[in-house]
């Protein structure tokens, strides 16, 4: 059995006070975990006094993005050492916002998949198909190219520190949850090709998470599903009382 990973991206909320109450928050009502894990990733100007208040509790702290680089002249860039000299341990890379706002392409997200990993920092590796694309019937085949691009040159061994999150685009932030069965054949059909791509072994060890208006309400039966591992949540890890209730479904 695979352990369950919840993940909350915070995105572009809570400037600094507001952070520190919503981690406090949730550090105080938090459940039994069991084996399963909690990720929260604030924004970056939060990150550090986060990690003050979660750092002897079982949250565990994530970034939004990260550069390719290591230092230098990109103004507005955090470099991975930055992020893990602020006790991060995970950084959400290739999220569908990154993608389409901020035109991130998947050689990009590939070389950011890289430098987290080699610098030690466990990457939540987001894909996910347009409403476009799933209308047209290619969610499989648009999934398969953001896997095969955004893990190209990874090890196994590599592989093992990756969570991969399917987020169909068309979900998030809409309140149009995919319907358990809808995520379970994209999850299914993703462990299928990391099979293909590595091992039997390496695939079925994966994490794989889903997003996209997940909320306490439909936590449950997505998560029941027998290739959901997990789920990155948006709007609704915003409330600890529903974060808390989804953390409870896993
Ligand atoms: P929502 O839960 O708000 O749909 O956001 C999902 C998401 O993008 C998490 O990364």
């Amino acid at each position: 059995m695979r352990r369950k990973v919840i993940a909350g991206n915070w995105k572009m909320n809570n400037d600094l006070g507001a952070s520190i109450s919503l981690a406090s928050e949730l550090k105080t009502n938090l459940p039994e975990l069991g084996e399963n894990q909690l990720i929260i990733c604030p924004p970056f100007t939060s990150l550090e006094s986060v990690n003050e208040v979660i750092k002897d509790s079982p949250i565990a702290l994530g970034a939004q993005n990260m550069s390719k680089q290591d230092s230098g002249a990109y103004t507005g860039e955090v470099s991975a050492s930055m992020l893990k000299s602020v006790g991060c341990e995970y950084v959400i890379l290739g999220h569908s916002e990154r993608r389409t706002i901020f035109n991130e392409q998947d050689a990009l997200i590939n070389a950011k998949i890289r430098k987290a990993l080699s610098e030690g920092l466990k990457p939540i590796f987001c894909i996910g198909e347009t409403l476009e694309e799933r209308e047209g019937g290619i969610t499989n085949q648009v999934v398969k190219r953001q896997v095969v691009e955004g893990l190209k040159d990874i090890t196994e061994e590599n592989l093992a520190l990756i969570i991969l999150a399917y987020e169909p685009v068309w979900a998030i932030g809409t309140g149009k949850t995919a319907t358990p069965e809808q995520a379970q054949e994209v999850h299914k059909f993703l462990r299928e090709l990391l099979a293909e791509l590595y091992s039997a072994p390496a695939a079925d060890k994966l994490i794989i998470q889903y997003g996209g208006s997940v909320k306490p309400d439909n936590a449950g039966e997505l998560l029941s599903q027998a290739d959901i591992d997990g789920a990155l949540v948006g709007g609704a890890c915003l409330k600890s009382d529903s974060f808390v209730n989804i953390i409870k479904s896993a």
